[in-house]
């Protein structure tokens, strides 16, 4: 059986803290390894994607693979052939399948029919590949996991989800503050409780200051995802949790502030806050590459 990445809960915490010293070296060393040395992996897009697209296609181009890139419209999967089918097709090609579409159901499917790796690049659920990239991003500014407050405020999506999962596995205090229209599914939430491992703690709120205070990290996105409907409505509920200069004041001074990108600045986070100081995002950015290449290491060459 392969291993699949679909929603991070498929990871031990020892595995992923094995994964993210990994990728520490693969930052050091960028082109240090050949782990995908004549394997291929298929990259399938179906929404938007800057930061994933171009950080997975050239990861695999550094680990000495050829990836796939199959945008929507491009497959006949966008004219009905089913993900069962796509799946076992892909297997005779591809050393592993990673793909951003809209339901989870489409992964899950994807994965139960695969007989190569499987790797979620986001759903309306998850998005495990991005909260990799941000605890290695936390790691590298603290030292450290375990007992870090890592807050995230505003809508409860797919990034929120991916924290709660994988930052419990890692040890972290995860603090999700979003209004109660739009607080985090409780699924996610348990299943996260349930994974928590060293310590960690997983927080729900409404409040954004009170979960701000005392934060190693302060973390917002978009407040229309790609899934959702935009109405005035949701804005309203939301502008509570924009990260702003007085959310940080409330955190540690050495507090940083995250966003998974793309921003909308003066929206979910401040003009100051997303280009000040404080500010981590960029590097978070960077780590896409490297802890993306430390996942492919693991899931393709183990
Ligand atoms: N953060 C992230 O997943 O960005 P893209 O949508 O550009 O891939
Ligand atoms: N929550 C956002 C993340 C984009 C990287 C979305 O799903 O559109």
């Amino acid at each position: 059986m392969p291993r699949h990445f679909l929603t991070g809960g498929e990871l031990t915490s020892d595995e992923l803290d094995a994964l993210l010293r990994r990728a520490e070296q693969l930052k050091r060393e960028r082109l240090a390894s050949r782990a995908l040395s004549g394997r291929k992996v298929a990259l399938i897009f179906q929404k938007p994607s800057t930061r994933t697209r171009v950080s997975f296609e050239v990861g695999v181009v550094e680990l000495g693979g050829h990836p796939v890139v199959l945008r929507e419209g491009e497959m006949q999967l966008s004219r009905g052939e089913s993900a069962p089918d796509t799946a076992r097709v892909l297997s005779r090609f591809v050393d592993a399948i990673a793909i951003r579409t809209g339901p989870q159901a489409i992964v899950d499917e994807l994965a139960e029919h695969s007989s190569v790796p499987v790797i979620n690049m986001l759903t309306d659920e998850h998005h495990p590949c991005q909260a990799l990239a941000d605890l290695l991003t936390l790691r590298e500014r603290f030292g450290t996991l375990e007992g870090l407050r890592l807050v995230y405020l505003g809508d409860g999506n797919n990034v929120a989800h991916s924290l709660m999962v994988l930052g419990a596995i890692a040890g972290v205090e995860v603090v999700v503050a979003a209004p109660a229209e739009l607080a985090p599914d409780e699924n996610v939430a348990r299943m996260a409780r349930e994974l928590a491992s060293n310590g960690a703690t997983v927080e729900l709120t409404t409040d954004a200051l009170a979960a701000a205070t005392g934060a190693h990290a302060l973390y917002t996105d978009v407040w229309v995802s790609m899934g959702d409907s935009d109405s005035d409505e949701r804005r309203r509920l939301l502008q509570p949790y924009r990260l702003d200069e007085r959310l940080m004041e409330a955190a540690r001074e050495d507090a940083i502030a995250l966003h998974c990108l793309p921003a909308h600045p003066g929206e979910e986070i401040t003009e100051t806050v997303l280009y000040g100081a404080r500010s981590a995002v960029f590097d978070q950015a960077e780590n896409r590459l490297h802890a993306q290449k430390a996942l492919l290491e693991f899931l393709i060459t183990e």
